[in-house]
């Protein structure tokens, strides 16, 4: 049986920020990518206040058997509320370009003021403050295509999934505590490039889960999957199988 292999999307994202993957690793594994309560939706969506627990356990019941569960970033907070509270439903845990700590103060506050913008404005602003932070000004020359398909991935995002995903990665709690404790295979992924979350927060991570191997893909930034797919999936079919 091949494995099940759920992809778990950062935040503003939605399911098609892992359209690569969904195609490129269909032969090795069963592989999902559902997106996160609210988003991907049309309109006017409402959202009840959501915990990254929350998103959680929306997986894990339909989480059929143990998943190896990749997340990237706002995913990867995700992911690891699966294995600190779903444990039986992970077999495996492929890490991206993601931390375990929780937000300090300031990031918080940052993150209450986004959403209170993001009521009044709605997700525009935010795909565009957001982009340059995704992707590294290179691959955007290189590939302005793909750059405009992923604002615009950000800014079809409903303003309720956002604003509660905002809510939800603000009220998270540190998962530092856990990484020690964590005993299915790990594999870390980040990009050189990345400056949202850089790469000493991914080499503490790897650090931190016994016996977690860390692939840094050189030049890539945040959507590390986006920007360097051929080695993101070289690296993760290689864990897979
Ligand atoms: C993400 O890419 O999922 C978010 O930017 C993560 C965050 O804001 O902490």
């Amino acid at each position: 049986m091949r494995v099940p292999l759920l992809l778990i999307h950062g935040f503003p994202h939605g399911r098609t920020a892992w359209a690569g993957q969904v195609a490129a690793l269909s032969d090795v594994a069963d592989v999902t990518a559902p997106s996160l309560r609210g988003f991907d939706e049309d309109g006017d969506v409402v959202v009840p206040p959501m915990t990254i627990d929350g998103y959680a356990a929306d997986l894990a019941r339909h989480a059929p058997s143990p998943v190896v569960a990749c997340g990237l970033s706002m995913g990867g907070y995700v992911a690891l509320a699966l294995a600190a509270r779903f444990p039986e439903k992970v077999r495996g845990l492929v890490l991206c370009n993601t931390r375990a700590g929780a937000d300090s103060d300031e990031a918080r506050a940052g993150r209450g003021a986004t959403a209170q913008r993001v009521e009044r404005e709605g997700v525009g602003f935010l795909a565009d403050a957001m982009l340059p932070k995704m992707l590294s000004p290179e691959f955007v020359a290189r590939s302005p295509g793909v750059a405009a398909e992923v604002r615009a991935m950000m800014a079809r995002q409903p303003a309720g999934a956002v604003i509660a995903a905002l809510h939800a990665m603000a009220a998270r709690p540190d998962r530092t505590p856990l990484l020690a404790s964590i005993r299915v295979p790990t594999l870390v992924i980040t990009g050189s490039a990345d400056t949202l979350i850089p790469v000493s927060e991914s080499e503490a991570l790897a650090a931190a889960i016994p016996g977690a191997r860390l692939v840094v893909l050189p030049g890539a930034a945040h959507l590390s999957n986006v920007e360097a797919p051929d080695a993101f999936d070289r690296a993760v079919r290689e864990f897979l199988t």
